[in-house]
């Protein structure tokens, strides 16, 4: 029997742990028989003093084998592809990328999480949808992702429920943003659902929580690392976040953009990111197409209309009401506007993402209830030209008070200057094998 204070105190001192030390504490928190107190602890003596790469990979497993797994591809007969994201502001891709691959008939299972510190997270999203259910069961997932070849859901009581206790609490505890904890996280997810090939896609910079590009690389190396243990193709793709993604952040706002981006009507960032991370899942599964080829049928699905069907199936499949009229709206709607003429300088991707938090779109403490309908749209990104008095964003809030300091957040997160900045693609790299 272990002593979960021995092993706080032994990794708060720099030392490694043995793998079926680490195994029995996290198998022994998903029971229950670890409280919450001690295993926030230990996430800070990690969050400090971090994980070998051994320690990493006992940690994913063990909290893999918190609850089933998932043998998609098997069952299924098919390559079955998911992407996840290391976390963002503004960040649906999934939501977008995930009906355009099933519209291009490959099959698509993905088990996602909730928001995380600043960033949002794609099951509060999918539930600012009316009726919308995240927790199916296993033998409910499979039968989607064969039926309807699109399903995403969350952690639950039976799929890595490890995952789900330790989300929760490293969200209020300040120990999300350690390469080890993403990474098991992450990968355990991956590695329970089953799927075949997966695109990470590992956010960089000011709203991400890998802040330069080396830790970002050394995030994408663990994950490579613990997919190839476990046999599963892994592509990294480090992408700007150092201004929002698209326009929206906060719930039904981002569902409404990933739905715009289905028409083709996205803002031109999200837009690239959705297809480069279609096109990449495309060449990945067994349809043996190359990336141009890959490209096309992405960008065919979205101009003939199918990658909007699969959506509204998938959407109906999970319970919901996939009518963009269904969706919540806040009752105060408030422009921020800029006080001097020139080019966005930059967007502070943080200062939108904790804005959009004090709105309500985000959660403080664990069992914070989410406002689905509140949020901000920036109207103006990055290098866009802007006169005195014109609009820079617009809040969407639940009373005017609200609506006010969360104005005076936004025109903070602005800076304006009189030349634009240099152009930065959302693609920075893309790393297949860990260095
Ligand atoms: N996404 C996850 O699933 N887990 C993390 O720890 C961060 C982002």
């Amino acid at each position: 029997m272990i002593r979960p204070v021995e092993l706080i105190q032994r990794k708060r001192d720099g030392r490694e742990l043995e793998a079926g030390e680490l195994a029995e504490l996290v198998l022994a928190y998903a029971r229950d028989e670890v409280p919450d107190y001690q295993m926030a602890a230990f996430c800070m003596a990690v969050y400090f003093r971090g994980l070998t790469s051994r320690e990493t990979f006992a940690l994913t497993d063990a909290m893999i084998r918190s609850g089933e797994t998932i043998e998609l591809g098997r069952i299924l007969g098919r390559k079955v592809v998911d992407k996840h994201s290391t976390g963002g502001v503004g960040d649906k891709t999934s939501i977008a990328v995930g009906p355009i691959v099933a519209a291009c008939g490959v099959p698509f299972g993905k088990m996602s999480g909730r928001g995380l510190g600043h960033t949002g997270g794609t099951l509060d999203k999918l539930e600012s949808i009316p009726g919308f259910r995240v927790e199916l069961g296993r033998d409910e997932f499979v039968a989607q992702v064969r039926d309807v070849g699109l399903a995403i859901i969350g952690q639950t009581a039976d799929l890595v429920p490890a995952d789900k206790r330790l989300y929760a609490l490293r969200d209020v505890t300040a120990t999300v943003d350690n390469v080890s904890l993403i990474a098991a996280s992450i990968m355990s997810k991956k590695i329970a659902a089953g799927a075949d090939a997966v695109v990470l896609d590992v956010k960089v910079g000011d709203g991400a929580f890998m802040k330069s590009l080396a830790d970002a690389r050394a995030l994408a190396d663990a994950m490579l690392e613990l997919g190839r243990r476990a046999g599963s193709e892994v592509v990294c793709f480090l992408t700007d976040m150092d201004q929002p993604l698209g326009s929206a952040v906060g719930n039904a706002l981002e569902v409404r953009e990933a739905l715009a981006t289905l028409r083709g009507e996205g803002p031109p960032d999200f837009t690239e990111l959705v297809l480069a991370a279609a096109t990449r899942l495309l060449a990945l599964s067994d349809l043996g197409l190359d990336d141009a080829e890959a490209r096309a049928r992405a960008e065919g699905a979205v101009a003939d209309g199918s990658a909007v069907a699969a959506y509204e199936r998938w959407i109906r499949a999970q319970g919901g009401d996939p009518d963009e009229a269904a969706l919540p709206s806040a009752p105060v709607v408030r422009e921020v506007h800029a006080d001097r003429t020139g080019y966005v300088e930059s967007l502070g991707a943080i200062a939108i993402g904790a804005g959009a938090l004090h709105l309500g779109a985000g959660r403080s403490a664990k069992d914070d209830p989410i406002d689905h309908a509140v949020g901000i749209r920036c109207l103006r990104k990055r290098g866009d030209p802007v006169g005195e008095g014109e609009p820079l964003a617009e809040v969407h809030a639940r009373d005017e008070a609200a609506a006010e300091q969360a104005a005076q957040e936004v025109r903070a997160a602005y800076a304006i200057a009189d030349e634009p900045p240099p152009a930065k693609h959302i693609v920075l790299d893309v790393v297949t094998a860990a260095y």
